[in-house]
């Protein structure tokens, strides 16, 4: 590796404004969201064009130098934070931020986009991008695709891999891969798009994507449900989705989680009167010649009284986006409430009640003090279950040999399940280590193999996912 001789050929190749070597202005972009990884990196390099990151990807091949590619440094697995020996440098795709084209159907949008922004460009149109997550004002599209990233409304739209109907990016060689305009059949092969989309840019760089975009909601009301437990949860989700196809969003949410929430967020309050151990958020969407959401879900929860203890129903815009506002602030007022080790674990969905239930218990009582619940996407069988730590414990437990022991063993419990130790979030630097020690020989070659074959110099996002 030569950072002098890449700098050189940089210089020659792209405009001055595209190198960024100040200290201070690549210091924010070194520490994921978390605070728990800090990389190092003598550059930041901001292409606006695609041209451009062809000439770095060329030029780091060249003299090979690791780039690691950040949008919105939302990762919470430090995947776009680059290591700690400086033999990377940061590749932000943040100044690649036109929508190119959009109509009522479809976005081209660059990778640089951030999520928000889409979602109201969207709204112009008539339409809506129908994937949503708490980041939404910092997550760009290419890191959305490069984790192929869930979020709230994967139960009715499926995950980012469901919303990229084509993608530019550039691959080893500075070669561009394109399949923007969207078609609708294509089978010469493996999709190239299904590779980059979850491959937390270790096979290349995206710079742009055509998006799918659904009719916007013409209606749309949220209600937020009290109950005994998980079970009850699922038994519910289950009796919604056999009476209409309306809901979009299930969340379950431990009144733990909920509590933090109300201590931390400011102007936050808890939407109903009674307590209970566990609530649920539900919103359902429907057409302009639908029975109006308020109507049909007071009817279907009335129907259900026998499985909720209390419930309220959003009467306006407003009272919905408060309601979300609780949800999607739960990961902030996790990471506000002290040391604790993080799974983001996806198991097939009758099991995520008991594993809530019994697996907990299990972790708590072999690591005494440790108190372990789950919050989040109940309908996809995917919850982030959070295992504190003992009172007294330091803020880097999550990485003391006592926070990695209980990681193990939770990842262990989920893989005895038949499930995923990521299931939305990526591999990234956290959980390397646990993927090979636990994916099957089958999945490790090929993504060795793949990785192998896409990245022959080995410069795209060193050390992270295998
Ligand atoms: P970054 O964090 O910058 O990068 C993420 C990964 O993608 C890195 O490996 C990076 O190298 C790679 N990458 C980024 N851009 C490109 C590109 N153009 N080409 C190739 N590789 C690239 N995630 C969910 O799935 N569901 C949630 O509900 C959710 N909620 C969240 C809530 C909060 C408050 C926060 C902070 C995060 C949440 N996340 C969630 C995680 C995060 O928002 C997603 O992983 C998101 O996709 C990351 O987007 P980003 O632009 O910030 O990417
Ligand atoms: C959430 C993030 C952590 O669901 O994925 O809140
Ligand atoms: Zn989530």
């Amino acid at each position: 590796m030569s950072l002098p001789a890449f700098l050189d050929a940089m210089r020659t190749r792209v405009e001055p404004r595209v190198i960024v070597s100040d200290p201070e202005a690549i210091a924010p972009w070194l520490t994921d969201w978390r605070g728990r990884w800090t990389g190092m990196s003598a550059l930041l390099l901001q292409p606006s064009s695609t041209a451009e990151v062809t000439a770095i990807v060329q030029a780091a091949e060249a003299h090979g130098v690791g780039l690691v590619p950040q949008g919105g440094n939302s990762s919470m697995v430090g995947g776009a934070t680059p290591p700690s020996d400086g033999s990377a440098v940061l590749l932000s795709l943040r100044r690649m931020n036109r929508i190119r084209s959009i109509g009522p159907d479809h976005a081209v949008a660059e990778a640089g986009v951030i999520l928000d922004t889409l979602q109201q460009a969207a709204v112009g149109q008539g339409a809506r991008f129908p994937l949503d997550l708490g980041a939404r004002g910092s997550a760009t599209v290419g890191g959305l695709a490069a984790t192929n990233a869930g979020g709230t409304q994967v139960l009715r739209f499926g995950t980012m891999r469901a919303q990229v109907l084509g993608m530019e990016a550039v691959l080893s060689g500075g070669l561009v891969h394109d399949s923007l305009s969207g078609l609708k059949k294509d089978n010469r092969g493996v999709s190239l798009d299904h590779l980059l989309i979850g491959a937390e840019g270790t096979l290349g760089i995206i710079t742009a994507l055509r998006l799918r975009l659904v009719p916007g909601a013409v209606q749309r009301a949220a209600a937020w449900i009290g109950l005994a437990g998980p079970h009850e949860a699922l038994a519910l989700l289950r009796r919604l989705e056999a009476a209409t196809d309306t809901i979009e969003g299930f969340e379950l949410i431990p009144d733990p989680s909920l509590a933090r929430v109300l201590r931390h967020i400011p102007q936050t309050r808890a939407p109903l009167a009674s307590s209970a151990p566990w609530h649920v958020l539900v919103e359902a969407v429907t057409g302009a010649a639908e029975e109006p959401p308020q109507q049909l879900l007071e009817r279907l929860l009335g129907e259900a009284s026998d499985l909720l203890t209390d419930a309220v129903i959003a009467q306006s815009d407003a009272q919905t986006e408060a309601l979300w506002r609780l949800r999607h602030s739960i990961s902030e007022a996790e990471r506000a409430a002290g040391p604790a080790a993080q799974h983001d674990i996806s198991l097939p969905i009758d099991r995520v009640p008991g594993f809530l239930l019994e697996e907990a218990r299990l972790v708590e009582q072999r690591f005494p003090g440790t108190e372990a619940s789950g919050y989040g996407h109940l309908g996809d069988g995917n919850v982030h279950f959070h295992v504190r730590a003992p009172a007294g414990a330091g803020e880097g437990w999550a990485d003391s040999t006592e926070g990695k022991a209980v990681s193990a063993y939770v990842h262990d419990l989920v893989t005895e399940a038949g499930g995923s130790i990521s299931a939305e979030h990526g591999i990234g630097q956290m959980k390397r280590g646990e993927l090979a020690r636990l994916a099957s020989p089958a999945r490790m070659q090929a993504l060795r193999a793949i990785k192998a074959a896409m990245d022959p110099r080995g410069i795209f996002n060193p050390g992270k996912l295998v």
